[in-house]
């Protein structure tokens, strides 16, 4: 390995985004696939550039992962991410996170849809031919950062009063993949007309926080099955564990399509995996997430994002 070797990230913990493009590929059985990604990778930093150089004031961003088969296919002498894996379905009988398919991830993020198209368009002009897509979800910034469901997204997210390279990105831990990301994403259905019948107080307590302001529910007014409850965990020495979520609604309001794409970049996927288990396994087992009552993942995919290095070294093989 090279050894100017510097671990520099991509954009895991950038601005959630105005607007999304998120893209999940499978690359298709065909000549010539491997080497087009290969290219398309050595290339990937020099397209980010142009498209900042292009739109400064875009805030634009752009992500690519790799599912485990697709990891050990293209990284092969590097060797694989410790927690990197096909992800294994949760299911507590009520709820079930399901497990789907995915080789290639992009999650595009721009201050106004057009960026996110362009670069898009890219993606396509360069692989259109050697991928075929599982899933691409157009997401966009619902009012005060607020999920579709209505309240606000991201609150506690490691941003203020903590580092969020801390939680989003693999240190000296793994150290060729020092700068990576496990990136865990779900599509989420809402099953919109049951919410919307429920009081706002009760919502409140779905969530755990104010609808209107906010503000958090007090130990006492929040439920143990609360969303806010049942995932913030601690390590066994009472520390915080947290993952940097970029969350993102989308919707079809003709179709009754409203939805949430779950986004979580995590410096070990273990943490991302213990909030599934809490909300849909329960612990104690049974105490599901009162918010899966109301929210169905059709889809459920685990991802690495390495470092810029760490791309350049594909070896394609
Ligand atoms: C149906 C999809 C989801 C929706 C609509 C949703 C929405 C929310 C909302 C509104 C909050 C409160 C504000 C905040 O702190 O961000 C929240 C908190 C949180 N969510 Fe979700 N979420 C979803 C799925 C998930 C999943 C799948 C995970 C983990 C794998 C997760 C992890 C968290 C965490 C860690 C918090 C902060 C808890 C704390 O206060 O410490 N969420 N979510």
């Amino acid at each position: 390995m090279n050894s100017n070797f510097k671990f520099f990230p991509q954009s895991v913990t950038a601005h959630p985004g105005e607007n999304v493009i998120i893209i999940v590929y499978n690359i298709k059985n065909v000549e010539g696939a491997d080497e087009r990604i290969k290219d398309f990778c050595d290339n990937f930093s020099a397209y980010m550039r142009s498209m900042l150089n292009r739109f400064p004031n875009s805030e634009f961003s752009a992500t690519i992962g790799f599912g485990a088969k697709a990891w050990q296919r293209f990284f092969t002498s590097i060797g694989i991410p410790k927690e990197l894996e096909e992800f294994k379905p949760i299911s507590g009988g009520a709820h079930t996170a399901v497990s789907t398919p995915g080789d290639l991830i992009f999650h595009i993020r721009a201050n106004q849809m057009g960026y996110c198209h362009e670069f898009a368009t890219i993606i396509e002009m360069k692989l259109g031919d050697v991928v075929e897509a599982i899933d691409e979800t157009h997401g966009f910034r619902y009012m005060d950062g607020k999920a579709i469901i209505g309240f606000v997204d991201g609150t506690e997210n490691p941003n203020v009063d903590l580092n969020p390279f801390d939680f989003a990105m693999i240190g000296d831990e793994d150290p060729v993949f020092k700068g990576g990301s496990y990136l865990f994403v779900q599509k989420y259905i809402h099953d919109m007309s049951g919410w919307n019948k429920l009081p706002v107080e009760e919502q409140e307590k779905v969530i755990g926080r104010h609808k209107f302001n906010d503000v958090e529910l007090t130990d006492e007014e929040k439920p143990i099955n609360a969303h806010n409850k049942v995932t913030n965990i601690e390590d066994a020495d009472g520390n915080e564990l947290k993952i940097v979520r970029a969350n993102i609604p989308f919707a079809n309001t003709s179709t009754h399509e409203y939805g949430t794409y779950f986004i979580g970049y995590a410096r070990s996927f273990s943490t991302t995996r213990k909030m599934l288990e809490n909300m849909f396994i329960g612990d104690p087992i049974g105490n599901t997430d009162r918010l899966l009552d109301f929210s169905t993942p059709v889809t459920g995919t685990l991802f690495f994002t390495p470092s810029y290095d760490l791309l350049g070294q594909m070896s394609g093989e």
